[in-house]
């Protein structure tokens, strides 16, 4: 703390809400020194979830936390909530994103979340404003999914979709298990899950497409998360001799999953609309020049905003693995690492972020998110909603992911005003 005592916004010497803004150069320079951990040279960031880089990651938000004078609690799942208190009691309003990232991430997607909602409580205590209730700012545990499936875990254990228990069986593409490795980095914590409803929940992020940037705007107003299917898909044929087996004695496993390549692409092309499918891991055994693979794991990602079509995908896409697998001679096996159907956020969290965004003289335009995110599993406790920023060239999980500093500050600004106000509200039924 700043060792000012708390003062009710509006009080004579008092900034206002909605005059009050952050320090865009403290909230840049943050997401620059977080962004130094995991570093892949690039501009980018490799943190994948749980891992020692995790760790140093969360480390360094904590203390940022602490020194603000946060009061920290660390949940049974790794989720890591800062909490400033309010005037009254009662559940928080809460922010927050993730800090985890891919392998090839870049230092935005998830951070910006949660350093500005570090950067609002900061510029809060530093004017000397007190909100009615408190406000908290989370990191929420394996946003990604990329180490251990599903994404979203961490919020998922924490609105109550998945037990700690069964979380902690979940096991990495590396083969580790989950809970080992929650021990491993100390951020096995004794808060419950699930946790507290709060009071309502908005996130900051980048778009991490092209729809923002496009049409020369600087907010979004999110109306929704597409929704998300996520398979597994293991082939086994018979690894064989690439110069002597004759091609009509081939159980190529590689040649079934190229197929699958191929299907999921035109499956989506068909389909059109909102459909995107996407085949983005790929693993061969034995993995060598003149050897026919004998096995081939791959992974199916289909999204779609409309349940009904996703459902439909789905199913197309299961029965052309099936014909797949009978004309190549290998068998398939299946699995869902993830399944969440698509969430339409609160309607007056929607409006109040497209309000105070124009109230702030930006261009503003609502859109659903074509990527998960933690806000998606809040909405199943509270009213929930989220302000997306741009993205240069739309791209993202990528070392050239990028959101100007400009933005990146007008984001901030607008989660100050629309979190304090959420926190000052009178209490609607
Ligand atoms: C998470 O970033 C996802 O949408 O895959
Ligand atoms: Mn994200
Ligand atoms: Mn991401």
């Amino acid at each position: 703390m700043y060792g000012q005592a708390h003062r009710v916004s509006g009080a004579a010497g008092l900034p206002e809400v909605g005059k009050l803004r952050v320090d865009g150069r403290r909230l840049q320079a943050r997401l620059e020194e977080l962004g130094e951990i995991g570093s892949t040279g690039d501009g980018g960031c490799a943190r994948l979830a749980l891992t020692d880089e995790d760790r140093t990651a969360r480390d360094l938000v904590v203390t940022w936390m602490r020194d603000l004078g946060l009061e920290v609690s660390i949940d049974g799942i790794g989720n890591v909530v800062g909490l400033r208190q309010g005037s009254e009691s009662g559940p928080p309003v809460l922010c927050g994103s993730h800090i985890d990232t891919v392998a090839t991430g870049g230092i935005f997607d998830g951070n910006l979340g949660v350093l500005a909602g570090l950067e609002v409580l900061e510029t809060l205590e530093r004017a000397g404003v007190s909100t009615r209730r408190p406000l908290a700012v989370a990191f929420f545990t394996d946003e990604e999914g990329a180490r251990f499936a599903p994404d979203m875990l961490g919020s998922l254990v924490y609105a109550g979709g998945m037990g700690v228990e069964d979380a902690y069986d979940l096991c990495g593409i590396d083969g580790a298990r989950l809970g080992d490795e929650l021990s491993r980095i100390g951020y096995l914590g004794a808060a419950p899950c699930p946790g507290e409803a709060p009071y309502a929940y908005v996130e900051l992020h980048i778009e991490q497409g092209p729809v923002l940037e496009s049409h020369g705007e600087v907010i979004g107003a999110v109306t929704g998360v597409q929704g998300i299917s996520w398979q597994e898909i293991v082939f086994e044929g018979q690894f064989n001799h690439a110069g002597t087996t004759p091609m009509a004695y081939r159980h190529d496993a590689c040649y079934a999953a190229g197929a699958v390549v191929l299907a999921a692409r035109a499956l989506a092309e068909q389909l059109g609309g909102d459909q995107v499918a996407t085949v983005g891991r790929l693993d061969l055994h034995p993995d060598l020049v003149n050897v026919v693979a004998g096995r081939a794991l791959l992974t199916v990602d289909l999204r779609n905003t409309d349940e009904g079509a996703l459902q439909a995908a789905e199913r197309q896409m299961v029965e052309e693995i099936d014909r797949i697998a009978a004309a190549e001679g290998v068998t398939a096996a299946r699995r869902s690492l993830a399944r969440f159907e698509p969430v339409v956020f609160d309607s007056r969290v929607v409006e109040l972020v497209e309000a105070t965004a124009k109230a702030q003289r930006h261009r503003v335009r609502r859109l659903p998110s074509g990527a998960g995110h933690d806000a998606q599993m809040l909405a199943r406790m509270c009213p929930a909603g989220m302000i997306f920023v741009p993205s240069v060239g739309g791209v993202s999980h990528n070392p050239a992911e990028k959101t100007l500093p400009e933005h990146v500050e007008a984001g901030a600004n607008v989660l100050l005003e629309v979190l304090w106000r959420l926190a000052d509200e009178e209490l609607v039924s």
